[in-house]
């Protein structure tokens, strides 16, 4: 996990609500530099959404998002998935996500909940939610006792203060779904959401 997410500072959140939108998106936010996807298992779209990522785009490196169930772990590594988000980490998902082959990334916002991770063996989260829950301030707190853990804040994270994150060195990447907005996916406006994307990339650079 710690590879993936060191390797690429923006990871696009994505929420599919046609698939019919899903390989168009995901070749504009490769074409921009951002190949790591997160698919939120929101929608009913998403599954097959990835699917045809998965199959359509090559360069794509995609994973679930909002995994919130050990069905949805089972899920993701029946699509073939190369990586797995959740907002939380309960025990029943740190024990699935354990026993799964896909790399799996738990969600927390407080010191209790990252050390109950780290017990799993667990050393990269996502902070979420970011910004409500303290920002950048917490992460730096938390280099103190916890240096050697590595983060990927969300929530509340957009092109006007993914620097604050990135700046951090306890900070691996953002996510957020600030590049792959739901108006223009919705409009089909995908050389925005590819400019967009480059932005993302440059800013990180
Ligand atoms: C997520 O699913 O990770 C968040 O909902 C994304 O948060 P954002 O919409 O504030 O970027």
């Amino acid at each position: 996990m710690r590879n993936l997410l060191a390797g690429h500072s923006v990871i696009p959140v994505i929420t599919l609500d046609r698939v019919e939108d899903a390989v168009p998106l995901a070749e504009a936010l490769v074409a921009g530099g951002l190949k790591v996807l997160e698919v939120t298992l929101r929608t009913e779209a998403a599954v097959e959404g990835i699917r045809q990522i998965v199959n359509h785009v090559p360069d794509a490196i995609v994973g679930t998002g909002t995994v919130c169930t050990e069905q949805q772990i089972k899920l993701s590594e029946d699509l073939g998935c190369q990586f797995m988000i959740s907002p939380g980490a309960t025990e029943s998902l740190l024990q699935a996500g354990e026993r799964s082959t896909v790399p799996f990334l738990p969600g927390i916002s407080s010191v209790s909940e990252l050390m109950r991770g780290m017990e799993y063996g667990h050393r990269n989260f996502k902070f979420f939610p970011a910004e409500a829950a303290g920002g950048p301030p917490v992460l730096k707190a938390m280099a103190g006792p916890f240096g050697d853990i590595g983060f990927c804040p969300t929530g509340g994270v957009g092109l006007h203060n993914a620097m604050e994150y990135l700046a951090l060195p306890n900070v691996l990447c953002v996510g957020g779904s600030w590049i792959a907005q739901a108006k223009l996916i919705n409009e089909q406006r995908w050389s925005e959401i590819e400019t967009l994307a480059r932005e993302a990339c440059e800013l990180a650079n």
